[in-house]
């Protein structure tokens, strides 16, 4: 048997995948079984955003497995306390949970932000309240949390407490805010939804109406964060900051780790015993997360990640110029989607065929989320096959 169909004889059958087996990654670069080279612009969703085995990052890996990966958060490890000390000196935040993936870090917010209230006696202020096409994980509190049925489908009855509403449509939440609602969910760019950013009047709109009526806002920045968007935190460019911010994803550099951020107020809903994770923050994670953290956070990398993201999006402009099919061009630094009229499947599939790695969500947004190390030499390569498939 190779490697495909082992796969799908033997790996729960959840993933549309396409046909080739990755052996090995650099940079910008992902090799196959055969020998292949594809130019990665998807970079795992959003994951390996300093490029693929970064080498001080896959320094800091084997340096850690050398020295300890696991002992359980019964006891205290330095890298630990050294990436929540980095991210909260990085951030809003006061503190930090640690956890696995993306999906966990919004467990933990969704848990923090009800025992918050549960904890000061105001046991009837339950409620949750995100918006339609988001997109926050697939446990069952993540999936009941995201706007979009189709995660949802054969696993009724959802869990109770979760309202959608339309996203930038601020009357909308103002109408379903009431003193039940514990806290306020979104994405400042909602990724899975088509790449569609927040309006900044609405950012601003929303955390006022929290500060009012004494909701938390939580901002799942798992694909925007990491300087994705051209700032460390997506929130930056709109200068609103979050009571509670989740990150996973790029934090690792593809080490899986999740991370919650609260401001020190929120953080006092949870005490020991009050919430766990058997892996969440080991040494090996953190001590990746670190290595990422340190080298993402420098300004200079993030001011070549803005500058290459207008570049990229200036060209896919010109595209929408010369191409009817092409309706929009939009997104926040590398996080960028091309919505055309249909047919973004196919456009992937061709891209794909032509050694580009790119991602197409329903058919109608082509999404491109490169490592943020990408050259504009890439960019224009891309670009050409881009114009030649449309
Ligand atoms: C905004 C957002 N939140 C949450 C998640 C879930 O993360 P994970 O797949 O690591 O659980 C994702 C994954 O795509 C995401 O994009």
């Amino acid at each position: 048997m190779d490697t495909l169909e082992k796969t799908e004889t033997f790996v729960c059958p959840t993933y549309a995948r396409q046909g080739k087996a990755f052996v090995s990654g650099s940079g910008m670069f992902l090799t196959d079984e055969d020998g292949q080279v594809f130019t990665d612009f998807l970079a795992g969703i959003a994951v390996c955003s300093l490029g693929h085995c970064h080498p001080e990052v896959t320094a800091a890996i084997q340096d850690q497995a050398g020295k300890l990966v696991h002992v359980s958060n019964l006891f205290y490890t330095l890298p630990q306390a050294d990436l929540a000390q980095a991210l909260v000196a990085n951030s809003f935040a006061d503190q930090v949970f640690f956890g696995n993936s993306g999906a966990e870090a919004n467990e933990a917010a969704i848990k923090l932000a009800r025992r918050y209230f549960q904890r000061k006696g105001d046991t009837d202020r339950y409620r949750i309240i995100t918006m339609k096409g988001s997109f926050h994980g697939r446990t069952m509190a993540t999936l009941t949390a995201t706007g979009q049925d189709k995660v949802k489908q054969g696993f009724y009855p959802l869990l109770p407490g979760f309202s959608h509403v339309p996203f930038n449509d601020f009357p909308a939440l103002e109408q379903t805010m009431d003193d039940t609602v514990c806290a306020v969910m979104l994405e400042p760019v909602q990724g899975e939804g088509g790449v569609i950013p927040a309006d900044p009047e609405y950012l601003s709109e929303v955390r006022a109406l929290c500060d009012r009526t004494g909701a938390l806002l939580i901002f799942d920045e798992i694909q925007t964060g990491m300087g994705r968007c051209g700032t460390l935190f997506a929130h930056e460019i709109y200068q609103v900051t979050p009571d509670i911010m989740t990150l996973a994803k790029a934090l690792g550099n593809g080490v899986p780790i999740g991370a919650m951020l609260a401001t020190g107020e929120a953080a006092t809903g949870f005490e020991p015993g009050s919430h766990g994770s058997t892996f969440g923050g080991t040494p090996l994670a953190t001590a990746a997360g670190l290595k990422t953290l340190a080298l993402i956070s420098d300004p200079a990398f993030l001011a070549r990640v803005r500058e290459k993201g207008r570049y990229f999006k200036s060209q896919l402009q010109k595209l929408k110029k010369t191409h009817s099919r092409v309706k929009d061009v939009r997104g926040a630094g590398l996080l960028i989607g091309m919505e055309l009229d249909a047919g973004a499947d196919a456009v992937k599939t061709q891209c794909f065929k032509k050694g580009f790695i790119i991602n197409a969500i329903q058919d109608k947004v082509l999404r491109f989320a490169p490592p943020l190390i990408v050259e504009t030499a890439d960019i224009d390569r891309l670009v050409s096959v881009l114009d030649s498939l449309l």
